[in-house]
């Protein structure tokens, strides 16, 4: 018997409770001018980060994180974030869409529609890279 015949198996194995209540990703992700996916950081999205993230303390919103991502992957409908563990993507574009997601969905558990993504909302990828 290996080692691995007396491990546990995943299904047997509880997840860990979650290390943050809400865990927020925000794309800085930065290309070339001209490049034909655009990116977040040129329609403004550290601005809005360097929003969140402040805004979100002033809120004193506890167990909530607000990180720093590469590319998402779904450049052109930036800035984009998702929001876990609920897999959850915007596309703000102002600081009051900011305060729309921290109030309404990170802070009270509901959803901001309008700034919502879905899967359907992505192009297809033709210069993608
Ligand atoms: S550059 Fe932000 S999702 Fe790709």
């Amino acid at each position: 018997m290996s080692a691995d015949d007396t491990a546990p198996r995943t299904a047997e194995i509880a997840d860990p409770p979650h290390f943050f209540r809400c865990h927020v990703f925000v794309c800085t992700n930065e290309r070339p001018a001209g490049h034909p996916r655009g990116c977040c950081k040129h329609k403004g999205s550290e601005r809005l980060r360097d929003y969140m993230k402040a805004r979100a303390k002033e809120l004193g919103l506890k167990g909530v994180r607000i990180n720093t991502a590469g590319c998402l992957d779904r450049c052109e409908l930036g800035p984009t974030m998702v929001i876990y563990p609920e897999g959850v993507w915007y596309s703000p574009k102002t600081t009051a869409d900011i305060d729309l997601i921290l109030e309404r969905h990170v802070r009270d558990g509901g959803r901001v529609g309008a700034l919502m993504l879905r899967p359907g909302d992505d192009p297809p990828k033709a210069g993608k890279g």
